[in-house]
C-alpha cells in the first residue's frame, strides 16, 4: 500500500469534504503538473469555478484554492499545478500517483464562470502560468460556444515548456467527440513567452497595449460592445491586466452584477 493511503486510513475525513482517488498525474515540467481524480456522483460546478483541495496526511490537512480545470461535464475532476519546493501542500501534492487519496471541499464557488458576464461576442480569456487552469475548463464546455461566437484564449508563461499543457490539450480538442466541431474556427490560442526564445514574445499586457497582438493574430482592437473578457494570473498580472481591459473600456463585473470583464487570482499551493 502507498504512503498516503496508508496515512489516509487514520484519519477521519470531515462531513464538508470528499475523499476521492487519483486516476492520472502527468508532469510537464520540475514546476508543472496536472492530475486527474474520481468525481463525486453529487458534486456539481460550473465550469471556471475553483474548489478547496487537500491532502489526507495530518488531523488538520492543508487546504489550499484550485481551479478545476476540467468541464463540468467531466466524470473526473481535473487540475493544474505549480510545484513549490517548499509549500505546505504542493511538497506533497507533487508526488501523488494513482490510487492514492485526494481530500476536496464540497462548495466550489468563483467568478470566471459566463453567468458573471454580459452577452458578447468573443471571449477573451487572459492567463499567466497556471492562471490557464479555469480556462482550460471553459474552452471545453460547450456552454462556452453558445454563448460566444468566438474564444481568445491567451497565456503567456516564462519559458516554452510551460505551455505545453494548454497548447495540447487545445490540439486535442480538435478531435473531442462533444466540443471538436464546435471549437473548429472558434477557439483561437494565443501563447507567449518572456524569457526563453519563441516565435511570439512578451507580456499580454505590452503585446495589446502596443497593438502587436492584433497585428500577430489579425483580430481587430478590443470594442467593449462585443468583446468579453476573463483573467487570471499573479496580483500583479490581474491588477495590469484589469487596468489594459479598462483602457479598451470594458467594466468588472461580478456573478451578482454581470459586466464585461471578471477576475480571479492564480492560487499557488
Ligand atoms: P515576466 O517574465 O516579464 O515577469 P510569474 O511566474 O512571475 O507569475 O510570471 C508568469 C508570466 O507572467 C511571465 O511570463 C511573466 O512575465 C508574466 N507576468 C508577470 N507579471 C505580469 C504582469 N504584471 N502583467 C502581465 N504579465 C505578467
Amino acid at each position: 500500500m502507498h504512503a498516503v493511503a496508508e496515512v489516509a486510513a487514520t484519519f477521519a475525513v470531515p462531513d464538508n469534504v470528499f475523499a476521492e482517488k487519483v486516476v492520472a498525474v502527468e508532469h510537464f515540467t520540475d514546476r508543472l503538473f496536472r492530475f486527474r481524480i474520481t468525481r463525486p456522483a453529487s458534486f456539481r460546478f460550473r465550469s471556471g469555478e475553483f474548489v478547496m483541495i487537500g491532502l489526507p496526511n495530518a488531523q488538520k490537512p492543508v487546504f489550499r484554492a484550485y481551479s478545476i480545470a476540467s468541464p463540468s461535464w467531466d466524470d473526473e475532476i481535473e487540475f493544474f499545478s505549480i510545484k513549490v519546493a517548499n509549500g505546505p501542500l504542493t511538497e506533497h501534492l507533487q508526488k501523488i500517483k494513482p490510487g492514492d487519496t485526494v481530500l476536496m471541499r464540497k462548495k466550489p464557488t468563483g467568478t470566471l464562470v459566463l453567468d458573471a458576464l454580459l452577452p458578447g461576442k468573443r471571449l477573451y480569456l487572459l492567463s499567466t502560468g497556471t492562471g490557464v487552469a479555469p480556462f482550460a475548463s471553459l474552452v471545453r464546455d460547450p456552454e462556452t460556444y453558445e454563448k460566444f461566437e468566438e474564444v481568445v484564449l491567451v497565456q503567456t508563461c516564462r519559458q516554452v515548456d510551460e505551455l505545453t499543457y494548454i497548447t495540447r490539450l487545445v490540439e486535442d480538442l480538435r478531435d473531442d467527440p462533444l466540443v471538436g466541431d464546435l471549437v473548429e474556427g472558434r477557439l483561437k490560442l494565443f501563447t507567449s513567452t518572456t524569457r526563453q526564445t519563441f516565435p511570439r514574445m512578451g507580456r499580454i499586457t505590452d503585446l495589446m497595449t502596443d497593438g502587436r497582438f492584433f497585428e500577430m493574430t489579425g483580430l481587430p482592437r478590443i470594442d467593449p460592445e462585443i468583446d468579453r473578457g476573463m483573467i487570471c494570473g499573479s496580483m500583479a498580472m490581474i491588477k495590469d491586466t484589469s487596468a489594459m481591459l479598462e483602457g479598451f473600456g470594458l467594466v468588472e463585473g461580478a456573478n451578482n452584477k454581470p459586466a464585461t470583464f471578471v477576475v480571479e487570482r492564480a492560487f499557488v499551493g
